[in-house]
């Protein structure tokens, strides 16, 4: 029986490129809905270019609600430096055809978990949606069975202050509550997604698919790293948020370790940092499997083969 999930997301080229292996994978992942959240560019853009990948992968009918404008209680930051002003520069694809699905985000995940023992909840932006839905409706941290999540960094630091993740970063409150929450947490940072990082040859493998997928796909990632070999020096960017839906369909590329990890919210040097336990060195009961292991040659080969069997 398919795992059945549900993705939080603010495409962002990486974030599209999990959706696309998502909607490649329907007997693994039955993908009950897709939920945007502003993070990468505004929510608007979030949204268009959610329903984008769902129309490039041939499945329209997965719906998408839009979510939250902001984070939480502090202001909302964008990455448009990283990801361009449509948030997937690079992609070629047409203006989306379908509307958003009527109906918050917010709402969309409470009655999704209510409804669904046993759901997986991948995010792979700002945690503002679902935050915001076990603050108002904890009692679905029951039917949720666990959360993947794209986020954070701790031997490797932070992307957006020297100490803080990105997706962390914008929303701390929000990823407060999810941390705090109880449900079991597997969390991909950037000690494992600065492990998976594209290429020259990665990159033509997606454009040699020969189709409308692996050609945007290639489109988005030729985009994309220009940013992070700028910054880091490396040949490649890091492809982050795939991580966490390549993580369900193939859990042994991974490695890592179940810590204790809080997150900062009070410190303005230190906002949105992911304090993780590694050495066992409080008390504290461990909340999260923290990932700071993959077999990226494996990772790739699943991507171009899934994203292969798109149209
Ligand atoms: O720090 C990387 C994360 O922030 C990724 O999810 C990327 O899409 C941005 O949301
Ligand atoms: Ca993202």
């Amino acid at each position: 029986m398919p795992r059945p999930i549900l993705i939080d997301t603010d495409p962002g080229q990486d974030d599209a490129v999990a959706l696309l292996l998502a909607l490649a994978s329907p007997a693994e992942l039955q993908l009950l809905g897709i939920t945007t959240v502003a993070g990468n560019v505004p929510l608007e853009l979030t949204t268009r270019n959610a329903l984008m990948m769902v129309e490039l992968a041939g499945r329209p009918q997965v719906a998408v609600y839009a979510g939250c404008d902001r984070p939480m209680v502090r202001p909302l930051v964008t990455a448009e430096y990283v990801h361009g002003k449509t948030g997937i520069d690079g992609a070629g694809t047409p203006a989306p055809t379908t509307e958003a699905a009527a109906g918050h985000a917010v709402d969309f995940i409470v009655q999704t978990a209510l409804a669904t023992p046993g759901l997986t909840v991948c995010t792979l932006g700002p945690l503002t949606n679902l935050g915001t839905a076990l603050e108002r409706s904890p009692e679905i941290g029951d039917n949720i069975e666990q959360i993947v999540l794209m986020g954070g960094g701790f031997f490797e630091g932070g992307n957006t202050t020297p100490a803080a993740e990105f997706n962390i970063y914008v929303d701390p409150q929000a990823a407060d509550i999810v941390f705090r929450a109880g449900i079991p947490l597997v969390m991909m940072p950037l000690d494992v997604t600065h492990q998976a990082l594209t290429s020259d040859a990665r990159v033509e493998a997606f454009k040699a698919l020969g189709n409308a997928a692996g050609g945007a796909t290639a489109g988005m990632l030729e985009f994309f790293e220009r940013y992070d070999m700028e910054r880091y020096g490396t040949r490649g960017a890091p492809l982050h948020d795939p991580t966490v839906i390549a993580y369900l369909l193939e859990p042994e590329l991974f490695g890592g370790r179940q810590c204790w990890v809080e997150i900062e919210t009070t410190s303005e040097l230190t906002m949105g940092m992911t304090v993780v336990d590694w050495w066992g060195l409080t008390n504290h009961e461990p909340n999260c499997l923290v990932i700071n292991q993959i077999d990226d040659e494996r990772f790739f080969g699943l991507l171009i083969e899934r994203l292969g069997r798109l149209p």
